[in-house]
C-alpha cells in the first residue's frame, strides 16, 4: 500500500507543500535583498513549513548566502542560547569541520569558547564561562556580521518560537542587546517567527519595545480553497486514488482552510478510501477527526472558568452584542467588566479572533466538537 500524500504534524517543507507562491517569494526576497521578516499568524497556519521551504530553496541556488533555522522551543535561558546561537553560526559558516575551532577563536575577543567534538564528526557542541558570556553576550550576538564581513559570505537566521526568548530571567535588557546589535549587521537578515501569536505581536507590535520596526512583518493568510482542492485531487491521484473536485471542496470548507486540519481531514478521508472518496468517507474521516482530538478539546474546556466558557457558547451562537442585558442574562455572563476581561482572556489563549466586526472560533474542528457538545449541533448540516 502506498504511503499517504498528506501531513501533518510536521512542517511539510517539500512534501505535500502547496500554494504559498506569493508568501513564498515575498520571503525569499526580503532575506537576500536583507530585509529582517517577522511572520505572525494564528497557529498551525503554516509558519515554520513557508519558512523551512523558503530556506531550502535559497540554499539550493545561493552558495554565498548561508543559512541557518534555529527551534527555539526548548531553549529555556539566555546562555544557552547564545551558545547555540554561536554553535549553529560557526557550524553554517564553513562545511569543514575542521574550520570550525579555527574559526570559533578567531573571532572572539574577550570569550573563550569550549568546543566538544560528538560522536559524529559534523557536530560540535560549545560552552563558554557563564559569568563571562553574561558579559561580554555582544561578542556573540555580533558574530555572523564578523564573519560574514571576514569571508565574503551572507546570513540568513531564522529563529522558530522567538517568543520563547521573553520567558527568560532578565530577557527586556537582553532584548535591548539584541536589537541593538543586529539592526547594525548589514550581512546577516534575520526571520523571527512563532507560534503565540499574541506575544510575537507584543514584541514586535509594541512602539515602546526594542523591536519595534525592526522589519517587515508578514501576516500569513490561510491557503485558499482552490488551491486545496487542486492538491488534494492531485494527492488522491498520484496514490492511485480519486476524488471527484466537489467531495473534495468539502474537506476546506469544513476545516475552513486551515492548513494542519485540511491535510488532516484529507488524510483520515484518503485512508477511508478504497478507490473512490464520496460523502460518505469525507463525513466518517470528520467524526474520526474529531474523536480523535476530543481530549484535547475536553482539556481546553476544563481550563477555562465558567464565564469563560459561557462566553464562548455566546460566540458559538454567533451573539454580537455581548454586554447587551439579553446576551449577559441569557449566556450568565457576569458584569460587563467580566465580558471585556473573558474577552481579551479568550483572544490570548487563541480560541477566538476578531473578523469583520465579530468574533469567531480559531481552531474549525474544536468549534463543531463544542456545538455537538453544548447545542447537539449535528457535525454536518
Ligand atoms: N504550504 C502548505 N501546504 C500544505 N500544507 C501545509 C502548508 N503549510 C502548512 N501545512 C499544514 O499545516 C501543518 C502546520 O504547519 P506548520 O507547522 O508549518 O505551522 P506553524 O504556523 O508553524 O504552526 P505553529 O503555530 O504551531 O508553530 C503542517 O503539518 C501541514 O499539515
Ligand atoms: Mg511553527
Amino acid at each position: 500500500m502506498k504511503d499517504s500524500p498528506f501531513t501533518y504534524g510536521t512542517t511539510v517543507s517539500i512534501n505535500s507543500f502547496t500554494n504559498r507562491e506569493k508568501e513564498a517569494e515575498k520571503l525569499r526576497s526580503n532575506l537576500l535583498y536583507g530585509i529582517n521578516t517577522t511572520i505572525i499568524s494564528p497557529r498551525r497556519w503554516g509558519k515554520s513549513s513557508l519558512v523551512e521551504k523558503v530556506v531550502f530553496d535559497i540554499k539550493k541556488k545561493e552558495k554565498n548566502v548561508k543559512t541557518i533555522i534555529i527551534d527555539l522551543f526548548s531553549v529555556s535561558s539566555e546562555e544557552e542560547f547564545l551558545e547555540l546561537y554561536a554553535r549553529e553560526v560557526i557550524k553554517a559558516s564553513s562545511t569543514k569541520w575542521q574550520e570550525w575551532m579555527g574559526t570559533g577563536k578567531e573571532f572572539f575577543k574577550k570569550l573563550i569558547p569550549k568546543f566538544s567534538m560528538g560522536f559524529d564528526e559534523a557536530d560540535f557542541s560549545l560552552s563558554f564561562d557563564v559569568k563571562e558570556l553574561k558579559k561580554h553576550s555582544h561578542e556573540v550576538l555580533d558574530l555572523p556580521e564578523v564573519i560574514a564581513k571576514k569571508k565574503g559570505i551572507k546570513f540568513i537566521i531564522c529563529l522558530d518560537e522567538f517568543q520563547n526568548l521573553s520567558n527568560f530571567e532578565g530577557y527586556a535588557e537582553f532584548e535591548k542587546k539584541m536589537r541593538a546589535s543586529w539592526q547594525r549587521q548589514r550581512n546577516v537578515t534575520y526571520c523571527l517567527y512563532g507560534s503565540k501569536r499574541h506575544m510575537m505581536s507584543h514584541i514586535f507590535n509594541s512602539p515602546s519595545k526594542p523591536f519595534y520596526r525592526f522589519g517587515d512583518i508578514m501576516l500569513l493568510p490561510k491557503i485558499e480553497t482552490a488551491k486545496w482542492i487542486k492538491f488534494i485531487c492531485k494527492s488522491f491521484e498520484t496514490s492511485g486514488k480519486q476524488i471527484p473536485e466537489a467531495i473534495a471542496a468539502k474537506i476546506p470548507e469544513l476545516m475552513k482552510n486551515h492548513s494542519w486540519y485540511v491535510q488532516q481531514l484529507a488524510h483520515y478521508t484518503w485512508n477511508m478510501t478504497t478507490k473512490k472518496a464520496s460523502e460518505v468517507e469525507v463525513n466518517a474521516a470528520l467524526k474520526e477527526l474529531i474523536q480523535a482530538n476530543s481530549p484535547l478539546y475536553q482539556k481546553e474546556v476544563e481550563s477555562i472558568s465558567g464565564t469563560q466558557l459561557n462566553l464562548l457558547k455566546a460566540v458559538a451562537k454567533e451573539e454580537t452584542k455581548f454586554t447587551s442585558t439579553a446576551v449577559m442574562q441569557n449566556y450568565n455572563l457576569g458584569t460587563p467588566r467580566n465580558v471585556s476581561k473573558n474577552k481579551d482572556i479568550l483572544i490570548n489563549y487563541d480560541l477566538i479572533h476578531e473578523q469583520n466586526g465579530a468574533y469567531e472560533f480559531l481552531d474549525p474542528a474544536f468549534e463543531l466538537w463544542f456545538k455537538k457538545q453544548y447545542f447537539n449541533q449535528p457535525y454536518i448540516k
